[in-house]
């Protein structure tokens, strides 16, 4: 079967788990011998973003610029994968309606979680004040609200968070079923009432 485009967009807290999934996901992707190009936020923002700061304005610009991006490689049947905050529903939305095959994955993770763990330090920062406009502290983030898959970063090891993924996207057919690939049957229930709530079955 011929590669079809698609992207896949992680959205959540500053420390909730993106990246890492992103890149567990890139790795299964480049497995399967499929062509993918990951657009993470605090990458993107050292080159294509350079010298946008965190108002609501450029934050949304960081964003268009990964949608466009993302689009750019959808379309030429690459998979997109982005990992940025993302913290503003009608900016995502509008970027699914733009690229249309578009998976939205809610990386959840409570914020006392994140304050607690804080693996690089910048909840501390926002908490005390040092950092002004942080996402879950003193900006907003707005949740999705009917995103294709959910992962709960706070109960789940990362690869059951991967599975979640990785079984919607079959699901979808936006995935070849791997052989060695078993899903128990709560997994399969699960993903296929969540995809069946969005009208996708
Ligand atoms: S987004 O809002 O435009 O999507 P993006 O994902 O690119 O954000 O960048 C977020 C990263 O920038 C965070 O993981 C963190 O390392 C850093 N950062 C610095 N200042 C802030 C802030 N005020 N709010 C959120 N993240 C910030």
């Amino acid at each position: 079967m011929a590669q079809r485009g698609f992207t896949l967009w992680f959205t959540g807290l500053s420390g909730a788990g993106k990246s890492t999934l992103a890149r567990r996901m890139e790795t299964l992707f480049r497995e399967r011998n499929l062509k993918v190009e990951v657009l993470d936020g605090d990458v993107v923002r050292t080159n294509l973003s350079k010298g946008l700061g965190f108002s609501k304005e450029d934050r949304d610009t960081n964003i268009r610029r990964i949608g466009f991006v993302c689009k750019l490689l959808t379309r030429n049947d690459v998979i997109a994968i982005a990992a940025a905050i993302s913290p503003y529903r009608a900016i995502r939305d509008e970027i699914r309606r733009d690229i249309g095959s578009f998976v939205e994955v809610y990386v959840r993770c409570p914020l006392e979680v994140l304050i607690e763990r804080d693996i690089k330090g910048l909840y501390k920062k926002a908490l005390a004040g040092e950092i002004t406009n942080f996402t879950g502290v003193s900006d907003p983030y707005e949740e999705p609200l009917n995103p294709e898959v959910v992962v709960d970063t706070d109960r789940e090891t990362v690869d059951e968070s991967v599975a979640k993924i990785v079984a919607t996207l079959v699901a979808l057919g936006y995935l070849e079923p791997a052989e060695q690939e078993v899903y128990s049957a709560a997994e399969a229930e699960m993903v296929e009432k969540r995809l069946g709530a969005l009208g996708y079955l």
